[in-house]
């Protein structure tokens, strides 16, 4: 099932999700303002914007005239592969767009939109028959935390999702562990919490996938991570970046982050 197109390695990486934000103009602006500040303080790591979908061949046209400083990426796709779903985003389309990744299990869709791992694992499949990096999220509400189930909640959403994946193709996906709790509320995770969690991912996928499998694999941080405390987070060694939301509609915030390695 697995297309080949590319390969991914272990990276530190910083991507923005800008949600449901933006008009045109104001996502014309942002992705000109992020790319030319991005050439002035080119960042020690892979910088990725995830913009509307409506928004993504602006954002492509964009990366491709200053290639090397950005890559694009979709916030959602569809599970089925094409044909009579209205409203939906095939991820053949966004294949037929060069797009490198696509963010997958957003809490915000399992929340307001009922998506189940089930689905979720659908999606990561229709992602990797296209070649597309799909971004795993992950995390635990506030109650699952002060219940002391926050580590059974992420295993439960990367097994059920994840793990009937060949090696090979879980070698193509990245996670993203976003405590809700820590969403858009100013409430980060402490680096403790942000690295003891990140370390318990990488060895669930060691216990599955081998030690090879989880040494490579990128697990990014998201929730409430900003200009002020990137650095202390991407420190942490299995933290290998971030999922940015409100950070990231500032162009100048963005930028610092991604300069926060
Ligand atoms: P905030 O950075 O706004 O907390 O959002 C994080 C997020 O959900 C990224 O996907």
């Amino acid at each position: 099932m697995l297309n080949h197109k590319h390969k991914k390695m272990r990276k530190n990486i910083v991507a923005g999700n800008w949600k449901m934000n933006a008009t045109f103009q104001e996502a014309e602006e942002l992705i000109a303002d992020i790319v030319e500040s991005l050439e002035k303080n080119t960042p020690g790591c892979e910088v990725i914007v995830c913009p509307p979908a409506v928004y993504l061949e602006l954002a492509s046209d964009y990366a491709n005239d200053y290639e090397n400083v950005l890559s694009i990426g979709a916030q959602n796709v569809s599970e089925y592969e094409k044909g009579a779903y209205t409203g939906e985003i095939a991820a053949s389309m966004l294949a037929s767009m060069s797009m490198e990744y696509c963010i997958v299990g957003h809490s915000e869709r399992r929340k307001y939109f009922g998506e189940t791992n089930q689905q979720l694992a659908l999606k990561v499949e229709r992602l990797l028959e296209n070649a597309i990096h799909p971004i795993f999220c992950c995390g635990e509400q506030l109650e699952e935390r002060e219940a002391g189930n926050h580590f059974k909640v992420v295993e439960t959403q990367i097994k059920e999702a994840l793990f009937h994946f060949s090696n090979d193709e879980f070698s193509n996906l990245l996670i993203a562990y976003e405590p809700v709790w820590a969403i858009g509320t100013g409430k980060t995770a402490t680096t403790d919490q942000a690295q003891e969690m990140h370390a318990y991912i990488r060895t669930l996928i060691a216990e599955k996938f081998g030690k090879e499998t989880a040494e490579d694999t990128t697990i990014l941080y998201g929730g409430s991570c900003n200009a002020a405390n990137a650095k202390e987070l991407f420190a942490n060694k299995d933290v290998d970046g971030g999922l940015i939301g409100g950070a990231s509609l500032k162009a100048n915030d963005f930028v610092a982050i991604a300069n926060s390695f």
